[in-house]
């Protein structure tokens, strides 16, 4: 008998909405591969837990969500989350693990002032694993860190029930130009997956600046790694699937699945 041949499944895992712009970027580059987005709503925001209680409960949280849907990789779309859990994942799954950490390297590279803002959580700017991005890749900048407790959870609701985020936005343009060096700076990472969602009012709110995530290298490095498993791309006249799971107990508002319908995805029971 021929084995039936299915299309690789990508995980997709973030507290909440972030895991959209990571799989954009993922569905972009490799749209015959079928996506989970998974939104850990109850645990949210990540970016306000303590270390190893984040570690324990992601690790938890994955396991419990591959038992049920399985996934063929996963995408750890989450900075406040990879920055301290990839270790730990990677020693509890068999399937391989792409971290999203802050692209602290690129911006490095691209910045021609050297000073280059760091809009993140509180979490991911409290890390050993930023500290050290920025000591081995840009050790010549002048980095302007803001960890923002309220940029994540303002685009959550955003997506859940359409709250108002302009006040929040202008506080982030506050933020970031109180630092007595914000006139040079030149480029800012978005080193918060929720962020890029709202690339476009931030750049309308701070222009001449230059916006960098991880959703295009990371896409690349899903593909590498799908291609390193050997695992079938070219499936003639397969659909892929866009699936988003809900982790928590409250239910999706008739706005979140309105919204995620009209990016092409559906949501499923967890
Ligand atoms: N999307 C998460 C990140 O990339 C942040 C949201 C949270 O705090 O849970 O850091």
């Amino acid at each position: 008998m021929i084995p039936t041949v299915h299309a690789p499944r990508v995980l997709i895992f973030d507290s909440g909405v972030g895991s959209l712009s990571i799989g954009a970027a993922i569905h972009q580059l490799i749209p015959q591969a079928n996506l989970l987005y998974a939104m850990d709503h109850g645990g949210f925001p990540y970016g306000e837990w303590q270390e190893s209680a984040l570690v324990e409960h992601i690790c938890q949280a994955v396991s419990a969500l591959l038992q049920r849907h399985s996934a063929d990789i996963l995408v750890m779309a989450c900075n406040s989350a990879s920055t301290a859990v990839l270790p730990a994942l990677r020693n509890s799954l068999s399937i391989p693990v792409v971290g999203v950490v802050p692209a602290i390297k690129p911006a490095a590279q691209r910045s021609r002032s050297k000073v280059i803002g760091l809009l993140a959580t509180p979490g991911t700017i409290a890390r050993a694993y930023t500290a050290q991005l920025i000591h081995d890749f840009a050790s010549d900048c002048c980095i302007i860190p803001v960890g923002s407790r309220v940029l994540a959870p303002a685009i959550e609701s955003l997506f859940w029930q359409e709250s108002p985020i302009d006040a929040v936005l202008e506080q982030i343009k506050a933020e970031l130009y109180s630092h007595p060096r914000a006139a040079e700076m030149d480029t800012v990472v978005l080193a918060c997956t929720h962020f890029p969602l709202l690339q476009k009012p931030l750049a309308a709110l701070m222009p001449n600046l230059e916006w960098i995530d991880s959703g295009e290298a990371i896409a690349r490095r899903v593909l590498h790694v799908l291609n390193e498993l050997n695992l079938p791309l070219n499936l003639n006249g397969s659909t892929a699937k866009r699936e988003v799971v809900i982790l928590g107990e409250e239910p999706a508002t008739p706005i979140l699945i309105q919204g995620l319908e009209n990016m092409g995805l559906s949501l499923i029971d967890y």
